[in-house]
């Protein structure tokens, strides 16, 4: 099942984490993160208290990627997800996307394409699957225009692409969780971004629904020829063919080395091993 291993590189040869070094650049990529740091401020405490979540971050990722990023709850995940995607400010270093800034790239509409974490609460919106997908054509056409008939072809292709086309007049509270995250999916893809956001696409849905779920990320990397970032609190990332796998927790331990995802990085990630996972061969670098 598992075609080719991953070419997993997670950099554990630097233990001094103030200062990362800087991701490898190269011509083709789509988004650079450089020397990130990023801090909420504590809420009712005294002023300028902070939380840093993210320090001195660099990231950059090569346009056709299929790039997943692993890290433990609260490890700024989301957080990093929502620099790059233009939606929070304030963060310190630089960040580019398909060379224009991120609040440009997220204008722009069809950059960038966004499935964000499964909200826990229900649907309860009267709205229909296309509606949904159709959701996705709103930064691209205007709130107030007509969506240009090729537009809404392109809507029905890409639900049939995903697997929802039949369910295209069921309201959306009423598909299951696996059906709910196609929908998301094909409306994160009806504007034609090049690049797909998944924020832990996975959670919250039955094991068959993620299996198929991974397997739709992979067709669709294929078929679109997308740049793919797929977030997870688990190594399930995997499962959505990602080629590489950078470990976030605060600082991203990770650089473009083959060194492999060894059980020593993923303990100081997860504080937990992986051995049983990755096998024996992994336990040897
Ligand atoms: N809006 C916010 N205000 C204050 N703290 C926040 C906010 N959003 C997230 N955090 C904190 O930042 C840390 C990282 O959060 P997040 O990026 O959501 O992590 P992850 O997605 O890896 O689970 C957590 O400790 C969380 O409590
Ligand atoms: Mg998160």
């Amino acid at each position: 099942m598992n075609e080719a291993a991953p070419a997993i590189s997670c950099d554990h040869s630097h233990h001094d984490h103030r200062r990362a070094p800087a991701a490898q650049r190269s011509e083709n990529d789509v988004i650079r993160v450089e020397h990130v740091s990023f801090s909420f401020r504590v809420r009712g405490s005294p002023a300028n208290k902070q939380t840093q979540v993210l320090e001195d971050v660099s990231l950059n990722i090569e346009a056709g990627m299929n790039l997943g990023i692993i890290g433990p709850n609260g490890a700024g995940k989301t957080t990093l997800l929502r620099i790059m995607l233009g939606l929070l400010d304030g963060y310190s270093g630089a960040v580019t996307v398909a060379g224009l800034s991120p609040l440009q790239a997220c204008r722009r509409g069809d950059i960038i394409g966004y499935v964000p974490q499964r909200p826990s609460a229900e649907w309860r919106f009267p709205l229909t699957a296309r509606q949904v997908v159709r959701l996705g054509l709103v930064g691209k056409t205007g709130l107030f225009r007509r969506h240009v008939p090729a537009d809404l072809e392109y809507a029905e292709q890409i639900m049939r692409q995903v697997g929802v086309a039949h369910l295209a007049d069921v309201p959306i509270g009423e598909l299951s969780g696996g059906q709910q995250q196609r929908l998301f999916i094909a409306r994160a893809l009806v504007a034609r971004p090049q690049i797909v956001i998944l924020d832990e696409p996975m959670s919250g849905i039955d094991a068959p629904g993620q299996r198929e779920i991974g397997s739709l990320i992979r067709d669709l990397h294929q078929a679109l020829k997308l740049t793919v970032i797929v977030v997870s609190h688990d190594i399930e990332a995997l499962a959505a063919g990602c080629t590489r796998i950078a470990c976030l927790r605060k600082t991203i331990h990770y650089h473009d080395a083959s060194h492999g995802l060894t059980p020593q990085v993923l303990r100081a990630v997860f504080q937990h091993g992986f051995e049983a996972v990755l096998g024996d061969e992994s336990a040897q670098v």
